[in-house]
This record gives structure tokens, sequence and C-alpha cells, in this order.
């Protein structure tokens, strides 16, 4: 055989094996469809028999919002204040005034894992040492009076988000976005009031506002009896504020990390700070065995990462 034919032959031979081995040892599956970049994305293999948790449209007032009379009833009558439905709109029309619109909610792309951390302020986070665990999280969400000074070891020293009300405010840094529950009508003027920056008693120094408005994020009342209904079912009065900042969570992060909840042996909701002052306080009006099942549900799932301390 001429040594061109050869050569021939000899390339052919190692074209069909390399096909061969193409075919045999780099097959690539098909990849499935993802919904965020994550290990694994909320909701993916949704296993949960209760439909509907992550399908709120609106977690947060916009300007151009109209709540309906059927969710300002339910409510009105979470705590007194009373109020007609017209004074409600009256109300957020001016903290819409001030503050800017919130953005929409980005829905989940295939390209972005968006981590979260909800810091609770159960006693169970002391000598945890989940700190570096939860500043690692892209959004660090805290709520009411939870902070980090004197407990950095245990919950961590950053704050993307700090969930409040009228009663449980407290100064915030710049680049902290305030997320505002509102449970009565009085709340909503204590909104523009914290916003304003009037001058104080001394005519110099202007007052200063609690945070940065241009951050401020104000919760829809229809999504807080959302949670109520559909996630606990009715229990309760209604959710406590770090149950709904959880579900909040859920409707912003792709992978969402829970720390600082449960009661302590009594059966009270006492804080890593203080030790509870009144030992009949209980869970409040809230149902927080409920809650505290619900959130091991969801873990059981794999829907969420439960961190139950020490
Ligand atoms: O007590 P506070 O309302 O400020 O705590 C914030 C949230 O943390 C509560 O609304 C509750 O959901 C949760 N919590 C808890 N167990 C505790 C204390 C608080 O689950 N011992």
């Amino acid at each position: 055989m001429k040594p061109m034919v050869r050569l021939l032959l000899f390339l052919l031979s190692i074209t069909a094996i390399c096909v061969f081995w193409g075919e045999h040892t780099l097959y690539i599956a098909p990849q499935k469809q993802r919904f965020c970049a994550c290990d694994r994305c909320l909701f993916e293999n949704n296993t949960l028999a209760i439909e509907g948790l992550r399908e709120f449209p609106q977690p947060l007032l916009s300007r151009n919002y109209n709540l309906p009379e059927e969710e300002y009833n339910w409510w009105r009558r979470l705590q007194p204040g009373g109020g007609s439905i017209s004074d409600y709109r009256k109300n957020i029309e001016r903290v819409f005034q001030l503050i800017s619109d919130n953005p929409p909610l980005e829905a989940s792309s295939p390209g972005r894992c968006r981590t979260c951390a909800v810091v609770g302020n159960s006693r169970n986070l002391l000598k945890s040492h989940y700190g570096p665990l939860i500043d690692f999280q892209d959004y660090v969400i805290r709520i009411n009076r939870g902070h980090s000074k004197g407990f950095e070891a245990d919950v961590g020293n950053r704050t993307t988000h700090h969930v409040m009300y009228l009663e449980s405010a407290s100064q915030l840094d710049n680049t902290t976005r305030p997320v505002l529950f509102t449970f009565k009508m009085r709340d909503l003027p204590w909104i523009t009031r914290v916003l304003s920056t009037q001058p104080s008693g001394k005519k110099s120094i202007p007052r200063k506002s609690l945070f940065n408005k241009d951050l401020a994020m104000v919760v829809n009342p229809a999504f807080m009896r959302y949670i109520h209904q559909v996630w606990l079912q009715k229990k309760g009065a209604y959710a406590s504020t770090g149950f709904m900042a959880l579900a909040l969570a859920l409707h912003i992060c792709d992978e969402v990390h829970v720390f600082g909840f449960g009661a302590d042996s009594d059966g009270n909701w006492s804080h890593y700070w203080e030790k509870v002052p009144n030992k009949k306080v209980k869970t409040g009006g809230h149902p927080g065995n409920v809650e505290y099942e619900m959130i091991e549900e969801l873990a059981r799932h794999q829907i969420l990462k439960f961190y139950t301390g020490w």
C-alpha cells in the first residue's frame, strides 16, 4: 500500500475512534430549565402541599396601588385605631409624596443566586457562632430591636434590611433599607413624621430622619392578610413581624437562611439581649407554635435552611 493511502487510512481510523468516544463519553444531558443560579432554587421541586406560598403579586405598597376595601377591613381590625378607607388612602398618599415608589420586586433569573439571612431575635442565638454565616449572605434582614453591638459573633454585624413598625423603630444607618409594617392608622402619619427632616427645638439643627427615605419600603396590608390566611390558616390574631419578614424574604431571595426563631423553654419569645421580663408573655397574640412548625415544614421540604441555635 502506498504511504499516502496508509496515512489516509490511519487518519480515518483516528477520526472514527474520536467520534465513537465523543458520543459515548462527552454526552451532556440536556439541562433542566433553572429558575436561579443557586444549588437549589426556592420552590424548584415544590413538594409542599400548601399552594400559592410564593405567589403574592405585590408584597410592597406602591404609589398607584389601591388597597381593596375587603383587605382594608381586615387590617383595620388588627389593632385599635379605626379610620375610614379614605383616611387610609389620604395617609398613604402623603407617605408616597415623601418616599420614592417601592421598587418592583425583581423576578428570579437563571443567572442570579441572591442569598438571604432572616435573623429573628430569639435567645437561641446566644453562643451559636452564626455571625460569619449570617454576614456571608447577600441580604441580612433584621427585625424590630434586633441589633449587633456586643453580639457580633452570634448574630453578625451586617444589616441590609431592617423590618420595623412604629413601636419597634430605631435609628438606622444611611445604607440600610427600612421595611415598614403598619398595624393601625396612627402608623401612617408616623412614617411621614419620621421622614420629614424638620428643624428640632434648636433652630439651626435639623431633626435627623430615622432612616434613608430613598430606601424605605412599606409592606402591603393585603400581604399581611395573605400570610395569615394562606400560610398560617388563620391561626392566632395575625402573623408575627418575624414570620412576615421570612415570608417576604421568600419573595425577594433565591435562597433563604433562617436564624433566631424559637421560644425559650418556658414558651416565651425571649430576646438574645435580655431575659424576658414577664414570664407570662409567651408569644403575644401570635401563633408562635404554628409559625415554628411552619418554618420546620419549609425546612423539611428544603425551601429554606433553618438554624435552630444553641
Ligand atoms: O420579639 P421581636 O418581635 O422583636 O422578635 C422578632 C421576631 O423574631 C418575632 O416577631 C418572632 O417572629 C421571632 N422570635 C422568635 N423567638 C423568639 C424571639 C423572637 O421566633 N424567642
